[in-house]
């Protein structure tokens, strides 16, 4: 866990506070202890005999079964425990299992109230409260001239998504950073490549690519090609000139991506960085900690053998001066408290180092500098640096395209949206729809589709890119959660019911157990969500997300008829319920619903 959320909305936590007051009653001698409350799951008969459990008692027995004789075994202090828990009108009943497991049973009529709450005050009333107040997410940042990769996919899709989790949480500001490359040798082997006027960035990368080639095998031109980087970062006007001109055509392709994916980004690429090097440096140096080492300067850091290089020996600055740099602005200038990186787990060692500098810097020889980072690293302000896998083809290998080695964004996005587009056309539903609403539905899905394939696995594992798979309409896609969508719009129009209406007059009743099943879990959003931004893993939201829908699907909408029943005003607002905490979820995963399919 990454930072701890205050969630007043959360079932698990109220239940955890009403445990927390029956243990310092039933054992007195242990203060302290955390109450463990855990929803439950079912079975493998899909049979679940309460709603959550508290787990002390069997961790705690041996601890107290000397002080506190009266409890002979662990089931005896669960039934201790249980004793003495608070009446709670959420709490319905509560026994004791097995070993020492203290079952909960919520109240259904209290589950009904929460929901309707929720639906009147908006789903904002759950949202929890962070421990921190300024919050820079990193992410996307590709490399001019260079190819935009899919590895910078995944980073934009992740680092939004990211950033959407905490901007539901309030901050009193948060910034989507973009880092872009603009600063490194590859401009040095571009320049002397040759000239680049008037390319596009299809042309711009071959050249690079060309270039790139030479650079590695001809000396001399490795040499040329560095020193223009040293002439560029010393402010020669020409070499400005022709930076601007290719970092204006790399940036009007990430655009088209960004454009494509809804994403909005704030553009503070490495050259910002450049005059804040040298001071930064500076003060690193009188700090003691900048060491030289065959001309380079370097610095040193717990537990790795190999110092960071802040500067190189020709003079040049690198990648690495300017994190530091840009580090030392975001927590000085910017005043960040919490500072988010989202880059490929390759690059986790360069921000161990850079944060085990900073954390060097801020507590040198027992004294504590401000404007660095604090000795203990879970004290704010922090860094954290979110990592995710490699992308792979269908063959398991490092994904590449059929024609070509590298993958043109735009070209992924727009396959995607044109495969939608031909389902869509082929269905009869469609028929009637006009080339916009076509249109419009097709990016909805295409690229909801690529976003929610990448969110759904657990960021740090390798992801196989699959259009077949992603595409797929039935499964784990945002194909099959949008269709869920869909359909609950459609039950609610079927109706014809004024939901605005039934929200102020109606009543959510909980009778039949499937309708308390999708109850509880819509209930059980917060915690998911407090689970999923604390520890930054969009996956068990999407987990959470893909129940919600089967849930809704094989038990609500299978087994309670919902128009023209006698329930049918209750079952409406469970509908709605179920669409406001579907939204959300969509919302926060930066995919788009839509009402019909
Ligand atoms: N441009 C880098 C890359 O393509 C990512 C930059 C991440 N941010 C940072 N402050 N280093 O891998």
């Amino acid at each position: 866990m990454f930072i701890e959320l205050d969630c007043p909305s959360s079932v698990k936590k109220q239940l955890a506070e009403l445990f927390r007051e029956s243990l310092k009653a039933t054992v007195p001698s242990e203060p302290d202890v955390v109450p463990l409350v855990e929803a439950c799951v079912a079975n493998k008969n899909g049979v679940k005999h309460a709603d959550y459990q508290c787990n002390n008692a069997m961790s705690l027995f041996p601890i107290i079964k000397e002080k506190q004789p009266e409890f002979r075994n662990p089931r005896s202090l669960g039934e201790g425990i249980a004793k003495n828990l608070p009446p709670s009108e959420m709490v319905e009943s509560c026994f004791v299992a097995g070993s020492g497991y203290v079952n909960i049973v919520l109240s259904k009529k209290w589950i009904a109230q929460s929901l309707q709450k929720m639906l009147t005050s908006g789903i904002h009333s759950w949202a929890p409260r962070l421990p921190v107040k300024r919050i820079l997410v990193d992410f996307s940042s590709p490399n001019i001239a260079k190819e935009m990769h899919v590895g910078h996919l995944r980073s934009t899709i992740i680092g939004d998504t990211i950033a959407r989790m905490l901007e539901f949480c309030q901050p009193e500001c948060l910034i989507r950073r973009n880092h872009i490359g603009d600063w490194g040798t590859q401009f040095g082997i571009i320049r002397t490549g040759g000239n680049i006027n008037e390319c596009d960035i299809g042309d711009l990368q071959e050249f690079y690519k060309t270039s790139k080639s030479k650079y590695d095998s001809d000396p001399d031109f490795k040499t040329k090609a560095r020193q223009s980087v040293v002439k560029l970062q010393r402010g020669d006007p020409k070499y400005r000139e022709a930076w601007h001109k290719i970092c204006e055509v790399s940036r009007a392709e990430y655009n088209k991506v960004y454009r494509r994916l809804g994403v909005h980004l704030e553009e503070k690429p490495e050259s910002f960085y450049n005059p804040y090097i040298p001071p930064t440096l500076k003060k690193l140096e009188k700090l003691g900690l900048i060491e030289d080492s065959d001309g380079a300067r370097v610095i040193f850091v717990e537990g790795v053998d190999r110092p960071l290089i802040a500067r190189k020996s020709d003079g040049g600055y690198n990648y690495f001066s300017t994190d530091l740099a840009s580090l030392w602005y975001r927590l000085n200038i910017e005043k960040i408290d919490w500072n988010i990186y989202v880059t490929d787990v390759g690059q986790w060692q360069h921000f161990d180092m850079l944060f085990k500098a900073f954390r060097r810097a801020g507590c040198r020889d027992g004294s504590i500098n401000v404007g660095w980072l604090p000795k203990d690293a879970n004290e704010y302000p922090i860094c954290t640096h979110v990592g995710f896998g490699l992308v792979c083809g269908d063959d398991g290998k490092r994904f590449r395209s059929r024609s070509s080695e590298t993958v043109r964004l735009v070209d992924l996005l727009d396959e995607a949206k044109s495969r939608c587009k031909d389902t869509l056309l082929e269905r009869d539903n469609a028929k009637g729809w006009t080339e916009e609403e076509i249109d419009k539905t097709a990016e909805a899905i295409g690229y909801g589709a690529v976003k929610y394939a990448d969110l759904k696995i657990n960021r740090s594992t390798n992801y196989t890119f699959s259009f077949d798979q992603m595409l797929n309409d039935k499964g784990n896609t945002a194909v099959y959660l949008l269709y869920a969508h869909a359909r609950i719009c459609s039950i609610i129009e079927k109706s014809g019911k004024d939901i605005e209406e039934l929200k102020k007059n109606g009543s959510l009743v909980l009778d039949h157990k499937d309708e308390c099943t999708l109850a509880l879990h819509l209930l059980q959003f917060t915690e998911v969500f407090v689970e999923s931004c604390s520890n930054l893993l969009p996956n068990k939201l999407c987990e959470y997300l893909y129940d919600l829908a089967e849930i809704f699907t094989k038990k609500f909408y299978s087994n309670c008829q919902v128009v023209g029943s006698p329930e049918e005003t209750s079952r409406l607002l469970l509908c709605e319920a179920t669409l406001t905490v579907m939204r959300q979820c969509f919302y926060l995963l930066g995919i788009e619903p839509v009402d019909k399919l």
